[in-house]
């Protein structure tokens, strides 16, 4: 057997038995290492012949990558090895019963979005998400913010650094640029409402850096204002448990609806106490309209086939309204004193029939 030979036979055998990843890493350095056997014979290289350093040199090449190959594959079993024995220390049993001390409660913002859902899931709504770090066109030109068009301005970005693709990235400002995605990748007709994340730079008693907004997208060939003044109707009635709960609408603005509108619900705030119901007050909660032709465009959808609505509300401030939250900031104070106040059970599962209302 030629001197190679025997030392791929050594070299392999080793590195089989080596049976964790420093010992691999003692075989590599036997063999491939400054001071290593393989090494050692290329060093003789200069010494042969030109012919025989020809045919020694390829056969050392090639031990040396069949070695290589092989402390590849074998620190791939041993890494995977090492993986299952830490996840087997780690198992845990599931289906342990809550030890009471450690009961832990659904945060306001989660059970708000779980009833909403309820009611427009009830209502035939699925869930549609996105990314909350946007680029310029989803958050701002497709909803027909053109480019130094002041409207961008009553948003106050977040922007990150330029990435290397050019793009200027930010923080979304609203959730609306998920409608963009809907209609992008969906064909009509869509019924989507967008929990989420939204970032303004923003901060007071009523104004945190990141809220959360839901939006709602409806778009089908037959599709009016009525359709909108009845489905929140519906929603505002059902989510604040009152029957007869009166609405009204009022002109507004935002570049991707057309016409805009700002929805207000009945109150009162007799005695410096806020009530929602018929009691001649009224209470901004959300802001909608029909979906702007220029945006229906910019999503590849014909505006004399389709129309649609779009609304979208604060999560924070209907969470205040129906629980009697004061402060804003709050929420997002990780207090645990506050959480077992406003906290609700893990296991109070939203629905229309019961529990949304305490
Ligand atoms: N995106 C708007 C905002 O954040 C709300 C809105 C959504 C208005 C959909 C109309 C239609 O203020």
């Amino acid at each position: 057997m030629s001197e190679i030979d025997q030392l791929r036979g050594e070299v392999l055998a080793a590195v089989t038995a080596a049976s964790d990843v420093p010992a691999l890493e003692n075989v590599r350095v036997d063999a491939l290492g400054k001071k290593g056997r393989v090494t050692g014979l290329m060093k003789n290289l200069g010494t042969m012949s030109p012919e025989d350093r020809k045919t020694f040199g390829q056969q050392l090449n090639l031990l040396k990558t069949e070695i290589e190959d092989a402390i590849t594959a074998r620190r791939a079993t041993l890494d995977s090895a090492a993986l299952d024995a830490k996840l087997a220390t780690e198992k845990m049993d599931v289906t342990l019963p809550v030890r009471p001390e450690l009961k832990g409660s659904l945060h306001p913002i989660s059970q708000t979005m779980d009833e909403m859902a309820a009611i427009f899931g009830a209502m035939g709504f699925t869930i549609a998400e996105g990314p909350d770090v946007e680029d310029d066109f989803h958050n701002f030109t497709a909803l027909n913010f053109p480019p130094g068009h002041p409207a961008r301005e009553m948003h106050d970005t977040f922007f990150l650094p330029t990435a290397p693709d050019g793009n200027r990235y930010l923080l979304r400002t609203h959730t609306s640029p998920v409608q963009i995605r809907t209609m992008l990748s969906e064909k009509p007709p869509i019924r989507v409402i967008i929990p989420g994340r939204t970032y303004r730079c923003d901060y007071d008693m009523t104004h945190t850096p990141m809220f959360h907004q839901i939006e709602g997208l409806v778009i089908d060939t037959e599709t009016n204002m009525t359709h909108l003044k009845g489905c929140l109707q519906e929603f505002v009635r059902s989510f604040f448990g009152v029957d007869d709960l009166t609405i009204r609408f009022r002109p507004s603005f935002f570049p991707f609806t057309e016409p805009s509108a700002e929805m207000d619900i009945g109150c009162s705030r007799q005695g410096g106490e806020l009530k929602i119901g018929n009691y001649g007050d009224w209470l901004e909660i959300l802001g909608c309209g029909m979906v702007h032709p220029n945006v229906l465009k910019s999503c590849g959808l014909d505006p004399e086939v389709y129309q649609g609505f779009a609304f979208g509300m604060g999560v924070e401030r209907v969470a205040m309204l129906k629980y009697g939250i004061p402060d804003l900031r709050t929420f997002f104070e990780s207090d645990l004193r506050w959480l077992k106040h406003y906290g609700f059970a893990a296991l109070d599962v939203p629905s229309l029939t019961g529990g949304l209302n305490r």
